[in-house]
């Protein structure tokens, strides 16, 4: 009865869902020694919360930021942890496409990277525009991890174990992917309509990637709602009516950081998850995406990084 009402409500998005489901089974995460993570977005919210969390696990963490400050101040506290894995910091703006390139460089000059965890992300109320002239959400959430991802995915299929997990969000189950208008020129901008498409636009690439990709494990997920400063300035009146019950950012990371440490054979490549286990993709038949929609996207985000970057880019 109570699983039946957190699934068909939004209750279950609330602390109510983690806690009522984390009574069941879930297993202790085994230590990742030896295991290198990238985690976009680790400098608040979440991000710090899963690179707390995978750090505390002995992975190596490689910590993507924009703000060198708040990377000293993660650094920092990460390495005071009991057992935690090593620190390394890489600054880059996700919603600047050269940035992307040159942070995906040095990261295939690094190597041995067996997590990718694409968790950046913005929801802005006002159009805004990136100095390369791009819509910021679109840029940030979408292209900019997209380059990231396809950047590095050569090399994580060459590893033995590699995953890649995007971070999207219920939100997504509001929208249909609009690959004829991605930066939101044409259509009204609603900053959560915005947001949630390109939410639905990771949930796509997730499937594509799994799909071009099988050695790699690729998987979106959405965290619930939990109290984070991105959801303090973009949804004020939102967590003024939830606060009780939003999650703290440590739960709301739990399902990244299981994707990340769980079995790999406990887990299915191009799923979408929430508290540890499958979801559906789309809650109405109108959000539902055709493989032509699936593709346009993919070659869309294709051209943008053509157009930016140049031809060669993915070499
Ligand atoms: N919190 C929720 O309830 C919720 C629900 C559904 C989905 N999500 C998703 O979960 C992810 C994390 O959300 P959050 O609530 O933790 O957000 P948050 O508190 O705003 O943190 C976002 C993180 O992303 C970084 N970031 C934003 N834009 C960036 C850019 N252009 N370049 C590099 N880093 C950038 C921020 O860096 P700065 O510190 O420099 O700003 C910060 O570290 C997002 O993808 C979000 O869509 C969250």
């Amino acid at each position: 009865m109570m699983d039946w009402l957190l699934e068909k409500s939004l209750l279950g998005y609330t602390r109510l869902g983690y806690q009522w489901r984390q009574r069941r089974d879930w297993e202790e995460l085994s230590r990742l020694e030896g295991r290198v993570a990238i985690i976009t977005g680790a400098t608040g919210g979440l991000g710090a919360a899963a690179a707390k969390q995978l750090c505390g696990l002995g992975a190596t963490v490689v910590l993507v930021g924009r703000d060198a400050g708040k990377l000293a101040v993660m650094r920092e506290t990460l390495t005071r942890l009991p057992n935690g894995g090593p620190v390394e910091c890489e600054i880059a703006d996700l919603s600047n496409m050269q940035a992307v390139l040159a942070l995906s460089e040095r990261l295939r000059q690094r190597g041995n990277i067996d997590i990718l965890l694409n968790n950046a992300g913005v929801l802005l109320n006002e159009r805004r525009e990136t100095a390369e002239g791009l819509e910021a959400t679109f840029a940030t959430n979408l292209l900019g991890h997209y380059i990231l991802t396809e950047k590095l995915l050569p090399s994580l299929a060459g590893r033995v174990d590699a995953r890649v997990i995007n971070v999207s969000s219920g939100g997504m189950y509001t929208q249909h992917i609009r690959v004829d208008d991605p930066e939101t020129r044409q259509l009204t901008y609603k900053g959560p309509d915005v947001y949630a498409r390109t939410k639905r636009g990771q949930v796509i690439m997730t499937g594509r990637w799994a799909a071009k990709f099988p050695s790699v494990g690729v998987y979106s997920m959405h965290p619930g709602w939990a109290d984070t400063v991105g959801v303090q300035t973009a949804l004020p009146g939102f967590r003024k009516l939830t606060r009780p019950l939003l999650r703290n950012a440590e739960e709301g990371a739990d399902t990244m950081t299981w994707l990340a440490a769980a079995r790999r054979d406990r887990l299915q490549s191009g799923a979408f998850y929430h508290d540890r286990r499958i979801w559906p993709e789309h809650r109405m038949r109108a959000t539902r995406e055709t493989q032509a929609d699936r593709e346009a996207l993919e070659a869309l985000l294709s051209d943008y990084a053509q157009r930016l970057l140049g031809k060669d880019w993915l070499n």
